[in-house]
């Protein structure tokens, strides 16, 4: 099939891969020309997808990136996944889905199929995209992506699939063209039931991390190990799913996506109460972690120097978005400590380098990498381990 994916982030370009390793014709849309530029000479910037994988797939001419929305008109399924954040107000901001569909409606004038992978709130198939595309008969189906970069064991092949359409020819067209790269697809009787099984997938991981969150604060008052008493917890064989406690929650999914949930919610006069109280949980822990290193260094942090190691969301990715370590180096240099951070994978990060472990007075241990030099760490004068990796530190 002659496909085109809109955005190529990690969504869009982990599906074109699947896509062009399928055997279809793949056109990678993307507003940012950078990036564009860099995935023609097979630079890949997602975990998981090899630059020699890219390269390949460019050099049979299976897949190409661009950003001439011209080259949508010649497809036969058009894959959205761009982002769909929050905006201030911690409301939805569909402005990316919209100018997705714009480009679809100006560009694209024979039918084709038309998927919605970006995630959002039940109804965005059929009122936020399709409602925009007049004119012309397209299919139009919703399945949302549930990609975890960085899972080596859980990827697009293996993880079962969500599709809704608008119309069985739809469904039907939509479960023909994943069949091609995904080994299990469920369909469900709508794209809204499609597009909220993902956000209660993600608010269900919200709410529980939230929950040992706030019970790792009343296990640490009480004076015995949250992380012990998860383990013991989790012995019983039925009834019980372990969570681990964090410094918060980041990345572009679990502090967003509940939110939309909340949204619609609200619209329909439900009060989304575990939502709201789960982010309040998980967005006050850069602040409990800052409390619990002030109490535990000595009282006070002013003029201490403070190395914050792991700044992104996550093990073993470079993904910076929403990371709770911003707000953790925010809190500390309020606090008058002179603060840096060390993350290899970032690199370089509002405007600030990763610097090397050494001879801080305080260490903070945020997200851990594999091949961290925990010897290191181990060296400063206090750590603090957010990750329950050092046996011994104080940490949550
Ligand atoms: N990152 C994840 O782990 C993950 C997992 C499952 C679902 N999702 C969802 O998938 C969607 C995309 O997320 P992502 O992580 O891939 O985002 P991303 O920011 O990595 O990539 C989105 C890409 O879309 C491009 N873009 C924005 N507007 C565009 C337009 N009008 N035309 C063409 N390109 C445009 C951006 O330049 C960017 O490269 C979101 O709804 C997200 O919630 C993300």
């Amino acid at each position: 099939m002659r496909v085109a994916i809109i955005g190529q982030g990690y969504v869009g370009l982990t599906i074109a891969v699947g896509a062009a390793g399928a055997g279809h014709k793949v056109i990678g849309v993307d507003v940012n020309e950078q990036l564009v530029s860099a995935l023609n000479t097979g630079i890949s910037h997602i975990e998981g997808i090899s630059e020699g994988e890219l390269a390949g797939f460019i050099g049979s001419g299976a897949y190409k990136a661009s950003s001439d929305p011209l080259l949508l008109s010649d497809s036969e399924v058009i894959v959205i996944a761009v982002p769909t954040p929050l905006d201030e107000s911690r409301n939805p901001d569909l402005a990316f889905v919209h100018a997705a569909a714009d480009l679809i409606a100006k560009n694209v004038k024979s039918p084709a199929l038309i998927i919605n992978e970006s995630t959002s709130y039940p109804g965005t198939l059929r009122k936020e995209i399709a409602a925009r595309i007049t004119g012309i008969d397209h299919l139009y189906a919703s399945s949302p992506e549930r990609v975890d970069p960085g899972n080596t064991k859980w990827g697009t092949k293996n993880t079962p699939r969500l599709i809704g359409g608008l119309t069985p020819t739809a469904v039907a067209k939509a479960k023909e063209f994943y069949a091609t790269f995904c080994d299990t697809i469920i369909e469900v009787s709508s794209p809204e039931v499609a597009e909220a099984a993902k956000i209660f997938e993600n608010t269900f991981r919200q709410v529980n991390i939230a929950l040992v969150n706030e019970f790792a604060q009343i296990a640490d008052a009480l004076g015995i190990s949250g992380r012990e008493v998860i383990e013991a917890a989790a012995t019983k064989p039925y009834g019980f799913m372990e969570f681990n406690p964090g410094p918060g929650v980041g990345g572009h999914c679990i502090p967003v996506d509940p939110s939309y949930l909340a949204h619609v919610a609200n619209e329909v006069g439900v009060p989304a109460t575990f939502i709201k109280r789960a982010n309040e949980v998980n967005l006050a822990m850069p602040a409990y972690v800052v409390k619990r290193v002030i109490a535990g260094s000595g009282g006070s942090i002013k003029g201490k120097k403070v190395v914050v190691v792991g700044v992104s969301y996550k093990s073993n990715v470079a993904d910076i978005r929403e990371t709770p370590a911003g707000a953790i180096i925010d809190l500390f240099r309020a606090q008058g400590a002179t603060v840096s951070w060390h993350d290899d994978l970032v690199g370089s990060w509002r405007r600030e380098l990763s610097v090397p472990i050494n001879d801080a007075d305080i260490a903070v241990l945020v997200t851990k990498h594999d091949g961290l030099d925990l010897e290191a760490i181990k060296g400063c004068g206090y750590v603090f381990d957010c990750t329950g990796t050092i046996a011994g530190a104080d940490g949550i």
